[in-house]
């Protein structure tokens, strides 16, 4: 196994592409102290600020089908919620699919992505960026609203290292059950951390929005949202607004 460990990189999804595609072994982690282009889901920038926060990437060769890729988002979510409550006793929520909240405001996000050739996957980059020991006014004004960091939750800055240590050992457990036994013992746990379960949302996709109550999720890590009418639909991402 092996660990790129950086100072400054446009994003660590961007190196771990690129390691995946030169045959990466499974388990290689790129982190790195900044990102200067760090990426978020749909597009859109991730703040990754100098010595802060934990802005990783891990290089996954599971031999699943294309439509389970989704369960590795799910499985990192639950060992970034262990492994965080293991190292700080924070405990968090989980938003589907992959928002980690704690009191409502985002504190990590994650994006999976895959290498795959025809229909086979050749690796998931799991990407975790985690706000560790910003302070309130280290975000940007659109984000202190929605962000926070674990040093603003907790009220004292916390040891990054420890934390992604516990995580990764969270995510290296969960995974060998995972490819063992299938992805019955990682949705178990999801549902137990999720806060959208149950509730009223509005889920708003790309190129439409359907309100109504979350049902669950599959045993491909859909989300079911079932609308007014009783119609149920298969949501595979989305943005979440819970109206509870
Ligand atoms: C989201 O939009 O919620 C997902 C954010 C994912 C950020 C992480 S930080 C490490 C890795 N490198 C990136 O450029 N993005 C991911």
């Amino acid at each position: 196994r092996e660990i790129y460990y950086e100072e400054s990189v446009d994003s660590t999804q961007k190196i771990a592409h690129r390691l995946a595609y030169e045959g990466a072994v499974e388990g290689t982690i790129v982190v790195s102290e900044e990102q200067r282009m760090g990426r978020g889901r749909l597009g859109r920038a991730w703040f990754s600020p100098i010595y802060t926060g934990i802005w990783v990437s891990i290089i996954l060769k599971p031999e699943i089908a294309p439509q389970q890729a989704p369960q590795l988002t799910l499985l990192a979510a639950v060992s970034v919620v262990r492994g965080i409550q293991k190292a700080t006793g924070i405990r968090c929520d989980i938003k589907w699919p992959n928002d980690i909240l704690i009191n409502g405001k985002k504190v990590v996000g994650i994006l999976t992505e895959l290498v795959a050739e025809s229909d086979r996957i050749n690796a998931v980059i799991v990407g975790i960026g985690m706000n560790v020991n910003q302070e309130r006014e280290h975000f940007p004004e659109d984000l202190q609203a929605i962000a926070t960091s674990l040093a603003i939750e907790g009220g004292h800055k916390w040891n990054r290292a420890a934390i992604l240590q516990a995580v990764l050992k969270e995510m290296e457990d969960l995974y060998f059950d995972y490819l063992k036994n299938g992805f019955q013992v990682v949705k178990l746990l999801w549902e137990s951390y999720a806060v959208s379960i149950g509730k009223q949302i509005k889920a708003r996709t790309l190129t439409n929005s359907i309100t109504g109550k979350a049902l669950g999720i599959t045993d491909e890590g859909v989300l079911l949202l079932e609308d007014e009418k009783g119609t149920v639909h298969r949501i595979y991402s989305a943005d979440i607004e819970i109206n509870e």
